[in-house]
C-alpha cells in the first residue's frame, strides 16, 4: 500500500462535512439555493466532493493526480459527482455556480504562469458574480514563522501511524520542501513504510489578490481558517478566501 491507499486514514480527523458546509454558505451567501452546480478544483481523493454532493448539488471534480481520481473513484458511491483526472484548464466549456479548491491546492501551484492560468480557467468556468473558495497556507504567516518538522502518532480506523515530518523552508523562493515518512501498522499487524514529497509555494494575500484580478476576479476577501467572520492576519497560519467573479 502506498500515500494514497492510506490517504483517507491519514485525513480522518478532517472535518469535510464541515468544511464543505462552510465553503458553500460562503458561495451562497448562506443561502445554499444558490449553488445548484460546483466545481471542485484539487479533489483529490473526493472527501470534500461527496460533502458538498451530500447537500444535493451536482459536483465537477477535477485532480491532476490519476492515482488520486482512481482513490476517489474506488472510495464507493459517489452519487452526484463527476470525477476528472486532468488540469481544471482541459475542462471542456461550461458554466457553474461556483467553485472551490481545498486543502492547500493553490500552494502545490509553484509558479505565478501556472497559478494564472488555473485562476483564469476557473473564472472561465463561472457564472458573472459567482465565487471561487479556496484555502490555503499564508505565505505572511509562514515567512514569519516557517513550518517546522514534526513527528506524530495517531491511531485510524484500526491503523497506527508514526509520521515524520520535514520541513525546510527557502524563504527568498518563498517555497517549502515537505518530506513525510510514514511507517503503518494494521490490524493484522501488518507493516508499511511509505513516503511522499511536496513543494509548497507559500503565496502571500497580495499575491494571491493580484493574480486573482489578473485572472479576472473582481476582489478577494481572506478570512480565518474556517472562522468566516474574522478577518485575515498576518498570525493566521491558515486561511481561506472567496474570489468574486466580476459581473459580466
Ligand atoms: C492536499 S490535496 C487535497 C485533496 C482534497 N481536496 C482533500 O482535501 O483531501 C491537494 C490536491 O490538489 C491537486 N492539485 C494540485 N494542483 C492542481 C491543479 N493545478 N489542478 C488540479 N488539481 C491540483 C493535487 O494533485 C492534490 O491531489
Amino acid at each position: 500500500m502506498n500515500f494514497y491507499q492510506h490517504y483517507n486514514r491519514l485525513y480522518a480527523s478532517k472535518d469535510y462535512r464541515a468544511e464543505a458546509t462552510v465553503v458553500l454558505d460562503l458561495l451562497t451567501n448562506g443561502d445554499g439555493a444558490d449553488c445548484q452546480r460546483l466545481l471542485e478544483v484539487g479533489c483529490g481523493t473526493g472527501s470534500h466532493s461527496r460533502a458538498f454532493a451530500a447537500h444535493n448539488i451536482s459536483v465537477t471534480a477535477v485532480d491532476t493526480d490519476e492515482e488520486m481520481i482512481a482513490s476517489a473513484q474506488a472510495a464507493g458511491p459517489h452519487d452526484g459527482v463527476t470525477f476528472i483526472a486532468g488540469p481544471v484548464e482541459q475542462l471542456p466549456p461550461d458554466q457553474f455556480d461556483g467553485a472551490a479548491a481545498m486543502f492547500n491546492v493553490v500552494n502545490y501551484v509553484t509558479d505565478r504562469t501556472s497559478l494564472i492560468s488555473m485562476f483564469q480557467a476557473v473564472a472561465s468556468h463561472l457564472h458573472p458574480a459567482s465565487s471561487f473558495v479556496f484555502d490555503c497556507w499564508n505565505g505572511v504567516a509562514a515567512l514569519i514563522d516557517p513550518p517546522r518538522n514534526e513527528v506524530r502518532d495517531f491511531l485510524s480506523d484500526g491503523w497506527s501511524y508514526h509520521v515524520t515530518m520535514t520541513a525546510v523552508t527557502d524563504p527568498m523562493r518563498q517555497l517549502v520542501e515537505v518530506s513525510n515518512e510514514f511507517d503503518a501498522e494494521g490490524p493484522g499487524g501488518e507493516a508499511h513504510h511509505f513516503s511522499n514529497r511536496l513543494i509548497h509555494r507559500l503565496w502571500t494575500p497580495a499575491e494571491l489578490t493580484d493574480v486573482a484580478r489578473e485572472a479576472g476576479f473582481s476582489s478577494v476577501h481572506f478570512m480565518r481558517w474556517m472562522v468566516p467572520g474574522k478577518q485575515a492576519t498576518a498570525e493566521d497560519w491558515k486561511i481561506m478566501a472567496v474570489a468574486r467573479r466580476g459581473a459580466a
